[in-house]
């Protein structure tokens, strides 16, 4: 983040003719050039009835807008932006760069994007642009340098939405583009070729480079590419885009400069390829999509992308600017919400710091891939369940304006997420190809709101000295520093988690020598010699009752200040440590070396806690039924009450004022309602609730 560009937030319109300026944001993606000109008059009737205050606009316009080279039409986008305006609706406006018009692609092919095997990516569908073609990127400019020029001075212009989902579908580019801007970013790197060779272990497998120009991306190969080689491509790939995402900023930021510029980052199940801890930086305001992969965890899942989200946001207030209201089209099966799930999702957002609720999209199109896709206006029309949610959710979040501007508060518990080690942790030719680490993460997460215990899902950079306990599962690649890191925290009294294949490679993905957990053995107390993974729904048995799958280890204790916590049973290790915990000053570190998932690990993680002085700030009753968390300002808390069951949840121990609830029950006491959500002011005086 540039020191001349502090964080910001949406250019409200000064000039608002329906009230007061509308606090937190509420809207959708609006796609108005997909209906004739009449649907636009009863869509901007629609959403003043649902309380929207803010559309996406334009996001795959670039055809409408610039039909051809040189011909340009805004007259429908002047009059939308004119009559949105009117109506007190502000715009995040794209700068339509996401889909290549078919004009372009036939006249500069060369920007195709090229897979591992060689093939093209045509055009048909969207994002089909070499994320390194200088001429795409060109052209790209043209129309944002045309946008902003357009739009610089309108009213309803609240914020520059750059492009869409950078990366969705063109992250992994392995055209000629690719190779030399590849090139260019290991020069930066590495300087010399020698350096290059040394980081990438070309001693092996004969893959000594002499030359730049020999150097590839690692298109589809004999056997495993080389792996540092991968997963400096994995690097290079996210900077290349981050790289575009900043191009099209400078633009906008030098013919804008008040108006905020954001990009829809997906922080959301397996996408790991866009490395957005560190892109945050690059944006005025962090934004997030989000979809729920129905099944056990995806309540878990959701909160835990909304939670990564806010802390990548560094605390501070973010954009939720797509989830559905109901299915989406692109599952194999598509599942539509139940009722009070559209609230209860939208509301999880805000409880982990969204202050706009937007959603894929205004109006279901009727036409095109996406017309199976819920909306907040379905095919049914304005008389549907849908509709009538979408309404009575923005009158929820009026209810909640208060809270816009306030950060989320700091929890006890930190899970250290960290983009590098997922990238190399799930690399080929590993031990075991069933490991998934962002998984492993996500069940901590389960075990710790089935605890009631809040947490931060924390990117690796922030600081961790402030958090009791820091559970770092899979932390895989270990840079000296950051074991360097971790060891003082642990000495000035932090309680660290790790698990099994973390602490197992540097940097540039080479194994440190001398047993593993390389530069976490001495912080540990102990030593392995091999990994020993399990076979697909193999299990082994703990002496604590528990079940571990997917791997084990052969573990020497190598320190007496370490207890061992549980003991194998079974397996091939049976009869040796499987859960150990080093006592460190008046700090611990301690050692998980299998998978408990999220059904075996709360046991474990309540006797981890009960010598860290964390505890839930829930009633008992409410352990893992309800999720808290809180966002507050000066001496205000926001205690936001997630009822995750099908069923009320009482909680008579909690006291404060009612903001907002999904139900219409009585205030006193305090009951949830099925998948309700219940925010309730409380100043630093409340009592505490047990
Ligand atoms: C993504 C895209 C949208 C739309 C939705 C559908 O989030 O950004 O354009 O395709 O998915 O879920
Ligand atoms: C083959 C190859 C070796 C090595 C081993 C690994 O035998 O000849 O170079 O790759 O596989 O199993
Ligand atoms: C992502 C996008 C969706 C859809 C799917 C397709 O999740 O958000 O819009 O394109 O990919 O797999």
């Amino acid at each position: 983040m540039s020191p001349a560009h502090p964080r910001s937030w949406l250019r409200w319109p000064s000039d608002r003719p329906h009230g007061p300026a509308p606090r937190l944001a509420y809207g959708a993606d609006y796609n108005p050039d997909q209906w004739p000109r009449e649907t636009w008059d009863e869509d901007v009737h629609l959403m003043r009835e649902a309380g929207v205050n803010i559309v996406s606009l334009a996001i795959f316009s670039w055809a409408r807008i610039q039909p051809a080279e040189d011909q340009w039409d805004f007259a429908w986008l002047d009059e939308i932006m004119d009559l949105l305006h009117a109506n007190g609706i502000a715009v995040d406006l794209a700068t339509a760069t996401a889909s290549p018009p078919p004009w372009l692609t036939t006249a500069h092919p060369e920007i195709l994007p090229v897979t591992a095997n060689g093939e093209t990516v045509w055009p048909g569908a969207r994002q089909h642009w070499r994320p390194t073609s200088p001429v795409f990127r060109e052209y790209a400019l043209r129309l944002v340098t045309a946008m902003a020029q357009r739009y610089a001075d309108h009213p309803a212009l609240a914020a520059w939405h750059v492009s869409n989902e950078l990366g969705c579908h063109n992250i992994y580019d392995y055209s000629d583009d690719a190779a030399t801007a590849f090139r260019d970013w290991l020069r930066r790197r590495y300087a010399t070729i020698d350096a290059l060779n040394a980081a990438w272990g070309t001693a092996f497998w004969s893959q000594r480079y002499t030359a730049w120009e020999q150097v590839l991306p690692p298109r589809l190969a004999a056997s495993h590419p080389n792996p540092t080689q991968q997963l400096d491509f994995k690097r290079f790939s996210s900077d290349a885009l981050k790289d575009h995402l900043r191009a099209e900023r400078d633009v906008l930021r030098n013919i804008t400069p008040d108006i905020p510029v954001t990009t829809n980052f997906m922080v959301m199940g397996e996408t790991k390829g866009m490395h957005y801890t560190d892109w945050a930086g690059e944006v005025d305001f962090v934004s997030n999509d989000h979809y729920v992969h129905p099944g056990p965890q995806d309540l878990d899942e959701l909160s835990f992308s909304a939670n990564l989200t806010g802390n990548i946001a560094g605390g501070l207030p973010w954009f939720l600017m797509e989830h559905s209201t109901s299915a989406v089209n692109w599952q194999p099966v598509n599942r539509a919400k139940e009722p009070g799930e559209l609230a209860r999702d939208s509301l999880l957002h805000v409880a982990h710091g969204a202050d706009a609720v937007c959603f894929f999209q205004w109006r279901q199109s009727a036409a095109g891939a996406e017309k199976y896709h819920s909306a907040m206006v379905p095919h049914a029309g304005a008389d549907s369940k849908v509709f009538r949610s979408v309404v009575e959710l923005g009158r929820t979040l009026g209810e909640l304006a208060e809270i816009a501007g306030a950060p989320r508060r700091r929890a006890s518990v930190a899970i250290l997420f960290d983009w590098e080690s997922w990238w190399a942790s799930e690399q080929d030719s590993h031990p075991s190809s069933l490991l998934r680490y962002r998984q492993e993460a996500l069940d901590w997460y389960s075990a710790l709101l089935c605890l009631g215990v809040r947490a931060d899902v924390v990117p690796r950079g922030a600081p961790l000295e402030d958090y009791r306990v820091v559970i770092a599962p899979i932390l895989h690649m270990v840079p000296e520093e950051l074991a360097k890191e971790l060891t003082s925290y642990t000495e000035a009294g932090g309680h660290l988690i790790t698990t099994y294949f973390s602490g197992i490679v540097d940097e540039n993905d080479h194994a440190w020598l001398g047993g593993y957990p390389g530069p976490l053995r001495d912080l540990l107390g102990l030593r392995i010699e091999e990994f020993a993974p399990l076979f697909d729904g193999e299990t082994v048995h703990l002496d604590d009752g528990s079940t571990g799958t997917l791997w084990t280890d052969e573990i020497t204790v190598t320190d007496p200040a370490v207890t061992v916590l549980a003991s194998y049973t079974t397996g091939a290790h049976a009869g040796r440590p499987a859960i150990t915990r080093r006592q460190a000053g008046s700090g611990s570190a301690a050692y998980v070396s299998t998978r408990l998932g999220a059904h075996g690990l709360p046991d474990i993680l309540a006797r981890l806690l009960e010598t860290t002085g964390v505890t839930s700030e829930l009633p008992p009753q409410a352990h893992g039924r309800v999720e808290l968390t809180i966002r507050g300002h000066g001496d205000t808390d926001y205690w936001f009450l997630v009822n995750r069951t099908q069923e009320p949840v009482a909680l008579p121990e909690i006291s404060g004022q009612v903001l907002a609830r999904e139900d219409e029950g009585s205030e006193e006491p305090l009951v949830l309602a099925a998948r309700g959500v219940t925010v309730v002011r409380r100043t630093t005086g409340d009592r505490p609730p047990h």
